[in-house]
């Protein structure tokens, strides 16, 4: 028997604006702080940067035309706020809004649903040299742009999304600082992921003042799926400590209008928390329409200590990661599709009336190009097959999946990886920005047009 998925839903891509726009001086985009970052030396893999990355800004039409050819019916890609609104501050730039446009105009017409998320991590440098998302002021901004944003492009653009995985924007760019703006400051991560939080609460309500009442308001976290080593209290302690300032810190303000608890207990040592103001709360869980979830892979914990500068605040001190049974992909991740079943049933259970989005779901692995031009990436469509088959039983079991977007439609920029790291379904020869269908957009196609997977 097939497996097929309920009729309407969403077969999508996910792309991010730094990862692939390139075009980073043009038509008056200011540097963002991944610009800054991947240009301090040894930030990213081989000094990569994202100036030109797969030129998406020149190459709209083709890109689109590619999605069309793959079938799918939901773009999800990023604004970049430094394109839009150059100083972090103050009105639109128009030739931004325009590229936008564009895009958006060119996706209508091949029939393919615009989702634009507001953040995907490319910080004006700007707002970062005036403290950044430690600062509350950011979030303030945040709220201003989201309204240019929605003014100018509400009227075609039907699903918002106000954040990509701030956990990674926090944690990633204020505690390890592996991620720009590459800080490591434990404390100042608390506070960011607050000041995103409220960032994307008033966001929501800037949103929804601006756009049609029809419009769907989001946002995207990436939720750990933490397994403990055993079964010990100190094992399950490490599983809890990890699931408040991994998950909880976002889902508990964001849906249930609190902190948690035991991740202020757990931090007492960094911060009092007393950056939280009245209000903020009530604002953060202004209620959305749907919860975008990015799933790669589980982690496996113990107790015990990780390496710091971390982006474990309250925990690291408590909890070691270790490496998770099973085959893994170029980026060293497990695969384990059994996680995503996890998480979704999770939030059939802690969030019961959210719809949920895959909004990333992907791998990376060594793809190159045969002598006949051709790219065989087996590996890959496994993985998606078997993601897409635990999204199935996860519907089939309750949870109110709506919509799958596979990361990613190109190969990119992939962060502190650079290019190295491919998860395209079409692979781009950076050299000669030649984009090339790899099997797996085939397979996708397919998948698309059967409305489920082949069992
Ligand atoms: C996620 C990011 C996305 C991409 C994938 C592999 O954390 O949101 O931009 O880099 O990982």
């Amino acid at each position: 028997m097939n497996a097929l998925f309920p009729a309407g839903f969403r077969w999508g891509s996910a792309t991010a604006a730094y990862q692939i726009e390139g075009a980073a001086a043009e038509d008056g985009r200011t540097p963002s702080i991944w610009d800054t970052f991947s240009k301090a030396p040894g930030k990213v893999r081989n000094g990569d940067t994202g100036d030109i990355a797969a030129d998406h800004y020149h190459r709209v039409r083709e890109d689109v035309a590619l999605m069309k050819e793959v079938g799918i019916t939901d773009y999800r890609f990023s604004l970049s706020w430094p394109r839009i609104q150059p100083t972090g501050s103050g009105p639109a730039a128009q030739k931004g809004l325009d590229f936008y446009r564009s895009l958006v105009d060119e996706l209508l017409d091949a029939g393919i649903r615009p989702v634009a998320t507001l953040y995907h991590w490319d910080l004006p440098q700007e707002l970062e040299d005036a403290g950044g998302w430690p600062e509350r002021a950011t979030a303030e901004r945040f709220a201003e742009y989201a309204s240019l944003a929605a003014e100018a492009l509400g009227d075609r653009v039907p699903t918002w999304t106000t954040l990509n995985e701030p956990w990674c924007a926090a944690f990633l760019g204020y505690g390890s600082g592996v991620h720009a703006p590459g800080r490591t400051d434990e404390a100042a991560s608390l506070r960011a992921a607050h000041h995103l939080n409220l960032a994307h609460g008033l966001a929501v309500q800037a949103l929804r003042e601006a756009l049609p009442a029809s419009s769907e308001v989001s946002l995207t976290l990436n939720l750990h799926v933490i397994r403990a080593l055993s079964d010990t209290p100190e094992d399950r302690d490490a599983v809890r400590r990890i699931d408040a300032v991994g998950n909880r810190v976002f889902l508990d303000p964001v849906f249930h209008g609190r902190l948690p608890e035991d991740l202020v207990a757990d931090t007492a040592h960094l911060t009092d928390w007393s950056f939280v103001q009245d209000g903020d709360l009530k604002t953060i869980s202004t209620p959305i329409d749907s919860l975008g979830v990015n799933y790669y892979s589980p982690s496996v914990v113990a107790a015990g200590t990780s390496e710091t500068p971390s982006p474990w605040p309250g925990a690291s001190e408590r909890v070691r990661f270790l490496p998770a049974p099973g085959p893994r992909t170029a980026m060293d991740w497990p695969v384990d599709a059994d996680g995503l079943y996890e998480v979704l049933v999770r939030l059939r259970d802690e969030l019961p009336g959210v719809p949920l989005l895959i909004t990333e779901n992907g791998a990376a692995y060594d793809d190159y190009a045969d002598p006949e031009g051709e790219v065989h990436d087996p590996e890959r469509v496994a993985y998606l097959d078997a993601h897409l088959a635990a999204t199935h039983r996860a519907i089939a079991d309750g949870a109110d999946v709506r919509g799958y977007f596979l990361w990613s439609l190109l190969d990119n920029f992939e962060w502190a990886y650079g290019y190295g790291k491919r998860f395209g379904i079409v692979y781009v020869d950076f050299a000669s920005q030649r984009r090339t269908p790899k099997d797996s957009a085939r397979w996708y196609a397919q998948v698309i047009a059967r409305g489920g997977l082949l069992r």
